[in-house]
């Protein structure tokens, strides 16, 4: 069955051109139960942080200028399988390789302005919605 939640933020450029409707939708349509949802902006240090993983990578200083240039909406996904199964509802990170019916495919524009975020693995689900829910915002 895999795991029950994952985490997941619609990016500034989804936010700023008015998917976050459309994408709401589409991922309760998938099965997913919002568990937790706000509004936010994140500064570039809360951004680098974020994405301190790639801190090495040549895209890094891009990303985090990006992700801290408009508002985000972070959420917490209950679902069986949850990981796994957004993973595959959110598509390929370039959109251009993004299979068809895919979040990414539908609303990213490129592959930096992608749309959407989607956790690679239960342990980084359970770090990144605490990155931005408290124990009190959390929903069982
Ligand atoms: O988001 P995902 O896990 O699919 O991709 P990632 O490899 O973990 O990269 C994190 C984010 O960095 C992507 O979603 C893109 O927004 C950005 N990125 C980029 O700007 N240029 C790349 N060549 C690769 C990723
Ligand atoms: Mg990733």
């Amino acid at each position: 069955m895999g795991s029950k939640k994952t985490f997941t933020m619609i990016k500034p450029d989804a936010v700023s051109a008015g998917n976050s409707g459309a994408i709401i939708k589409m991922i309760e349509d998938h099965g997913f139960v919002v568990n937790a949802m706000k509004l936010t902006q994140l500064t570039t240090v809360q951004a680098g942080l974020f994405y301190e993983i790639h801190k090495e990578k040549t895209f890094y200083n891009d990303l985090v200028e990006y992700m801290s240039g408009g508002p985000i909406i972070p959420m917490i996904l209950g679902k069986d399988n949850a990981v796994e199964d957004f993973r595959a509802l959110i598509g390929s990170t370039n959109p251009a390789e993004a299979a068809e019916g895919t979040i990414r495919k539908l609303f990213a524009t490129s592959i930096s302005a992608n749309a959407i975020h989607g956790s690679d693995s239960n342990e980084n689900a359970l770090i990144e919605g605490n990155f931005f829910f408290s124990n009190l915002e959390r929903m069982k």
